[in-house]
């Protein structure tokens, strides 16, 4: 915690490992907990998770943060500064999803840093990757990010491009799998794909936190959807009036980011066994600042 805090504080992230690196055996059986943060949604998503760092990593220590960022600029997308932000804070990956693309100034970055990962199922030949592995207290986390294939936009199938990502891992003690897709069918298949196989499989994209997180028979803790980083008072993020506006009218309407009453979504999946969970807990927090008194 101390260790994780301070290498935040120095802007020194412990450092990514690449694939071929033989298992530590220092990082096996040693207790590990994973804190995933839902899709932070707006400037107001990415406030809410910086100033509850400090509140989580006081009350869970957790071994690895992981966020899913796709909607953090302005709501769609992300930008290279806002990235350098989160990992300065002392985030150890980002996932992403089908607004991966929105910013263009992004593209460069992801072939460039290896602490972000887009989906893997995506096009070989679109910027980024869909792994990485990144490294505390001599423990190794493989986050995997993938898109489901109903309804949004992905070249190629989940199903068949996990197996070719977890190849891509090398030696590692835990895997986290996050499944960004908008039906729950795919999400709860997946799971069930992976038992025992990966340390946990969530689900982001839709926004609203799903009550079905357990740890499934083979050992790997599951969520169809952790929810998101962001405004409760809109709709999935956006001001609600224009939501309301645009499914009353049935036309065109500009959506902003709602500010009202941010929450933090997100899961702790704690592990005392490689590969395995030991349980997941649903993480559901105001912002400890009401940021609806500062507008
Ligand atoms: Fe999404």
């Amino acid at each position: 915690m101390a260790e994780i805090q301070a290498a935040a504080a120095e802007g020194s992230a412990a450092s990514p490992v690449h694939d071929g690196q033989p298992v530590d055996a220092s990082g096996a059986g040693r207790d590990v907990s994973i804190l995933f943060v839902g899709d932070l949604v707006g400037g107001i998503g990415r406030r809410t998770l910086l100033e509850s760092l400090p509140v989580l990593r006081e009350r869970y220590a957790p071994t690895f943060v992981v966020v899913n960022g796709e909607n953090v600029a302005g709501g769609l997308g992300i930008t290279p500064k806002i990235a350098d932000e989160l990992i300065a804070a002392g985030i150890d990956a980002i996932t992403l999803g089908n607004h991966t693309y929105h910013r263009r100034e992004i593209y460069r970055y992801l072939d460039a840093q290896p602490r972000i990962v887009r989906p893997a199922n995506f096009l070989r030949s679109q910027p980024g990757r869909g792994v990485c592995v990144v490294e505390r207290d001599g423990v190794r986390l493989g986050v995997v990010n993938l898109s489901g294939n109903l309804y949004l936009r992905a070249g190629r199938s989940a199903f068949t491009e996990i197996e070719v990502a977890l190849g891509e891992l090398g030696a590692i003690d835990h895997v986290l799998v996050d499944m960004h897709a908008e039906a729950t069918s795919e999400k709860i298949a997946m799971g069930w794909h992976l038992d025992g196989r990966v340390t946990a499989v969530v689900g982001t994209h839709t926004h609203v936190p799903t009550a079905d997180a357990r740890v499934l028979p083979g050992g790997t803790a599951y969520i169809t959807d952790v929810g998101m980083t962001g405004p409760r008072g809109g709709v999935i993020g956006v001001k609600r009036e224009q939501a309301i506006e645009s499914l009353l009218t049935q036309m065109p309407v500009r959506f902003e980011t709602s500010d009202e009453d941010p929450w933090l979504m997100g899961v702790l999946i704690r592990c005392s066994r490689p590969m395995r969970a030991e349980s997941i807990e649903q993480v559901l927090m105001p912002r400890p600042a009401d940021a609806s008194k500062e507008r």
